[in-house]
Order: structure tokens, then sequence, then C-alpha cells
């Protein structure tokens, strides 16, 4: 690769004799190839000479090719969030480490501090809560809605205390939280809501994107997702007025270029929170995540609608038995990302309950993913909050009744007609052994 070093807007010199260039080391022509490898993995004669003709290749453009000037938030960052806002319809957009960073700085803003309560639905992912459980905060956990396993907001209604500051609707499997109560209560006691969208990027309610409907939402590009980039990443979006800018900042420890102290390149100045001002930490993301990003996003409308069939088809299989309660496939008013398809049973018609089909399926070969589940039910939240997890359970019995009884996930993507059709006659055949007594 040619040496040339491009400088970083951090330490920005110009066209100037020595530079301090962005990028200590750059990545060489062996070390790309090493990455071609793992992205395109194979074995055997073919592959070893695709490999060596591509050897060839690189070498040449190695011989005329210059190193990226920066390879964290440079331009590729920026294309990504660029892309995010076209698509959600927002212009804050902020491209950080993962959804957990994400929840972290929105937390932050909210100023949260121990004995502070923090609702979040009782089935989730440890991330949501890890936060505000870090800091000593109360948990709330809100019941679910049968149908959709989402927080309920009738039970969030009744959780709501003056120590409430803030409520975390999760749209779990990428199927959209009931929010125009979430937000009625919300703005009637003034409490911030987070919406973990994790799941859910590209779902719709009532009209508008998931995501741009609470003060701060964050989504997940961890490997799993729809999308991904490169295995980690969260776009975190608010709706607070003026705080886009701040956002940004919080991502980097609240750097401040725009008014540098005397004799500096910049200033440390405070992020400004809810009640007052906060200390961010790092969350800053990579150029090459950005770029995969920004590719993925592109193709997220083609993604969503191959799932969309693949439940369409599982849901209208399972019409067949009434045992089954299949996934919802939403309507004009909910457009769920079909992260996951949620499959439940009705125990007494099935003549068993889930943990029964769950076993079934796993002797079939089905994958079902027991991944979300009674937070609650966590060591960690009975020593480091010292709650009692039966206790907790008493005010969630829905949550209690669908996980222990009715729910499980099937997976929805990358799945061959063949993958399809075996997972849904596993289920139907083992819902029919279960009626049968066998
Ligand atoms: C519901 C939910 N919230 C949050 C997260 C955290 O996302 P990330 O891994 O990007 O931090 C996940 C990840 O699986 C999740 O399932």
């Amino acid at each position: 690769m040619k040496k040339t070093k491009t400088t970083d807007f951090r330490y920005n010199t110009g066209a100037t004799a020595v530079p301090w260039a962005a990028v200590g080391e750059n990545y060489n022509a062996r070390d790309l190839m090493a990455i071609i490898r793992f992205l395109m993995q194979g074995e055997g004669k073919e592959y070893d000479d695709a490999i060596a003709a591509v050897w060839e290749q690189v070498q040449k453009l190695d011989a005329v090719a210059t190193p990226p000037g920066k390879l964290s938030l440079g331009s590729q960052v920026e294309a990504a969030e660029a892309a995010c806002n076209d698509y959600l319809g927002t212009d804050t957009s902020t491209f950080v480490t993962n959804a957990t960073a994400g929840f972290e700085i929105a937390y932050k803003y909210a100023n949260l501090k121990a004995g502070d309560e923090v609702i979040v639905p009782a089935i989730t992912f440890v991330a949501t809560m890890a936060y505000p459980l870090a800091i000593g905060c109360k948990l709330v956990f809100a019941d679910v809605d049968p149908k959709t396993i989402n927080m309920d907001p009738a039970d969030v209604a009744k959780k709501i205390t003056p120590n409430t500051k803030m409520i975390v609707p999760v749209h779990i499997g990428g199927y959209p939280v009931d929010m125009d109560p979430i937000m009625e209560l919300a703005r009637k006691h003034d409490i911030l809501v987070l919406e973990d969208a994790a799941h859910a990027f590209g779902a719709m309610y009532k009209g508008k994107k998931v995501g741009t409907i609470g003060d701060f939402a964050a989504f997940s590009m961890h490997e799993v997702k729809n999308i991904t980039s490169f295995g980690e990443g969260g776009i975190l979006t608010t709706t607070v007025p003026g705080f886009g800018d701040d956002m940004k900042r919080a991502r980097f420890l609240g750097l401040d270029f725009s008014c540098p102290i005397k004799d500096w390149l910049y200033n440390i100045t405070p992020i400004q929170g809810k009640f007052g001002p906060f200390v961010p930490g790092n969350s800053s993301t990579t150029e090459i995540q950005g770029l995969g990003l920004k590719l993925q996003v592109e193709r997220n409308e083609e993604i969503i609608e191959i799932r969309r069939k693949a439940a369409a088809y599982l849901t209208e299989r399972f019409a067949e038995n009434d045992a089954i309660i299949p996934q919802d496939l939403g309507g004009e008013d909910v457009k769920p990302t079909f992260h996951l398809y949620l499959l439940q049973i009705d125990p007494a018609k099935a003549g068993g309950d889930i943990q029964v089909l769950k076993k079934k399926l796993e002797q079939k070969g089905v994958t079902q993913i027991a991944h979300f589940g009674p937070l609650y039910r966590f060591k960690i939240v009975k020593d480091i909050l010292g709650l009692d997890e039966d206790e907790i359970a008493k005010t969630c019995p829905v949550c209690e009744e669908v996980f222990y009884k009715r729910f499980t996930h099937l997976p929805l993507y990358g799945l061959s007609d063949e993958q399809l059709k075996y997972m849904a006659d596993a289920v139907l055949e083992s819902v029919a052994e279960m009626q049968a007594g066998k």
C-alpha cells in the first residue's frame, strides 16, 4: 500500500510534512486476504484456486491503492447514520457499539440514581435492564400482554409511582408494543420512555417507524438480528428536542470541538441530561462497521419481506389446529419485523403445555428459542437488588403463564422452503401427538 497518511479530524494538521495520522497502523494485503478468507470460508481445490486468483489481484491492487485515512467515526459511520435517518425518518441516528451502549446514554440522560424506579417488561433480555441494575435502581416488572408477550400498558399504569423515572417498552421479536397508551401515561406523569427496539429496525406502529415514538430508542445490529454491522452495533435515536447533537458527543466521552479551551484542541463540556449534566462513556464505532451497516440497511425491507412471507406460511399452516395460537401478522396499524416467530399453544386444547411441545420439537431437530423469559428469575436481580422472585412473580401472572405454559420462539430467516415446511410439519405433528396422549 502507498505510505500516504491522512490526518484525523481530531488532530487536523492539514497538508504538512509530518501529519498526525489518524490510523497508526494500516491493514496490508495479507491482512485483507485473511479478512476475505474469514468472510468467505471454504475448502477444497476449487476454493483454493479461487483464493489464489484473488491473492494475485489483491497484490496488484495493493501496489496502486491508498489506505483509508480513518478507521473510527469517519465518513462511513456518517453515511450509515444518514442511511438510518432516511430509513427511519429522523435526523438523530447515532451509531454506537451496541444497543446496550445506546440504552446507557438514554438512561444517563434521565440522570438515574440509586432508588429511582424503572419499569421494564417482565419478558425481555437482560440488556434492557443492565444499566439501571448496575447503579442500584429499583426495577419494576410490568406484566405482559398474552397475545404479543410485550409489555402490557394496563399493568404499567398500575405500577407507576412518584419514583418512576423511566418506562422501557421492548418490541419483542420485532412486534410493536402498543405505544399510544404508554406515551399517554408517560406524558401524564412526566416519565421518559426508552424504546428497546433491538429487534424492531423497520417495524411500524400506526404509520410511524418504531424507535421514533418514545424519547429514546436503540436498535441492535448484533449478529443475530435481521441486519448487522459485522457482528456488533446499535443505532440510538431521540425525539428529545435539541439533544441529537449532544447525543453524538455522548458517544465519545463528551469531546467538544466547537469551543476548544485556550492552547488546546477541544473542550469537554457537560452533556445536559433531563435534570442536570452527566458524564458519558465511549461507545464509538468503526468505519468498517459503518460500511457494513449501510449496505445492510439498504436491504432491510427485502429482509423483512422474506421473513414476513415465512411467518405468513407458518401462520397459515398452524390454522389447521386450533390448539396452536399462531403469530399475529399485523396489519395497517402494526407491521412487525418478524425477527422471531411467536408460537403459542392453548395447553387445555393441546393436551399439554409448551414444555412438552418444546421437548418434542427438540427430538425432531427443530430449533426453538427459550431465550426470552421472566428477568426476575435471574439470580442477579435477587443478589443485587434483594428482590424476591416469587413475590415479583405474583405481580406478573400472565408472564408466568405464557413463559412456562404457552410460548416459544421459532426462527424465521435463512431457512429454505424445505426447512420451513419441516418446521411447520414438526409443530403440527407434535401437537397432534400431544392431543392423542402420545
Ligand atoms: C430485547 C433485547 N434488548 C437488547 C438487546 C441488546 O442488544 P445489543 O447486543 O446490541 O446490545 C438484545 C440483544 O439480543 C435484545 O434481545
